[in-house]
Parts: structure tokens; sequence; C-alpha cells
């Protein structure tokens, strides 16, 4: 009759244990995870920010690579990553690297029409670890972007609303054909 309420209060004390542990485990630094969040653009205007006409790219491969603050070396590498098509990638971390700069790195844009790296938007520094006291799991990058092969005729006007067209001696011919 004392054997299956016996052998309840063992099972209960396992789980108890074993659960006990699991949040243990889980609320150590090492154990964390993220999740990095950001978008991709078509910088149709070629000036290497986003404006409203700038168009997200669907299928654009991005990658996040941590690097050894000291000595530069790689601590972790995600697989490559394709954007949605809203051009939106998410990319899954798991650890901590408060001793590491993470960046994530445009790789490969599928439009023939854009695909020029940029100078300015090509990587975003995200910041992965508990020790920052940003909580949560997600982490959002500045968006990326490659450039259009020409600059769109609009830009012009765009660039003029944005209040850029003083700049249009150093942003030269590109944007104001
Ligand atoms: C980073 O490099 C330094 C210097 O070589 C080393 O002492 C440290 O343990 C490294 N940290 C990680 C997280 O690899």
């Amino acid at each position: 009759m004392t054997k299956p309420s016996e052998f309840a209060l063992i099972v209960f004390a396992v789980c108890v244990s074993s659960c006990l542990g699991f949040t243990y485990g889980a609320g150590a630094a090492k154990q964390s995870k993220y999740t990095v969040i950001g978008r991709v653009y078509c910088d149709t205007c070629r000036v290497e920010f986003e404006t409203k006409i700038s168009e997200p790219i669907s299928g654009a491969i991005v990658n996040l690579e941590c690097k050894n603050r000291t000595n530069d070396v790689s601590t972790f590498k995600s697989p490559d990553i394709s954007t949605s098509s809203t051009g939106e990638y998410k990319i899954e971390v798991t650890g901590d690297y408060e001793d590491s700069d993470c960046d994530v790195n445009l790789v490969k844009s599928p439009r023939e029409d854009c695909n020029e790296p940029t100078e300015a938007w090509r990587k975003a520094r995200v910041v992965l670890t508990a020790a920052d006291g940003v909580s949560g799991d997600a982490r959002y990058a500045n968006n990326l972007g490659f450039k259009k092969k020409e600059a769109v005729p609009q830009c012009k006007q765009i660039l003029t609303e944005m209040g850029y067209y003083e700049l249009k001696g150093e942003l030269g011919t590109e944007v104001a054909p």
C-alpha cells in the first residue's frame, strides 16, 4: 500500500530538483540566448542611409560574427541567414559575449541592380551580453543596405525634403544628376 505513494514521492523529489537545477542553469550568463533582428535595404539614392524610398531586399544574405576584443579571434559565427520578404532577418545566438565585438555583416544581395556594398551601411554592431543592463532576448541591429547601381530620379526631391540638399556638393552628381 505504501509503495505507490513512495514512488510518487520519489518522482516528485526528482522533478523538483531537476526543475530547480534547470532554472539555476538557465540563469547563468553562459546560457544566454539572444535573437538579433534587423533589416536589409536597397539604398536607392546611394547615400548610405535610409530614406522613405529605400526598398527592403528579400533573400539578402547576412551573418553575425563576434570577435574577442583583445586578440581578434572569432568567438561566434552564425550560419548565413537569408532575409524574409520584408527584408527582415533573425539570427539566434547562444552565449554571452561581453568581451567580444559582435557585428552583423552584409554578405550578398540577390538583386543585380542593387548589390554594391556600402561603406557605412554594411555592418551593424550589436551588444550580446547581460552585463550591459539591457534586458530581454531580442536585440535590434541597425538596418543595413546595398547601394543601387544608379540613384532613382525621385532622390533629389526626397533628399531635399530630408534637408540634405545643402550637401549636394559633397554627395556629388550621384544624387543630383
Ligand atoms: C580573449 O583574448 C584574451 C587574450 O588572448 C584571453 O585572455 C581571453 O580569455 C579571450 N576571451 C575569450 C572569451 O575567448
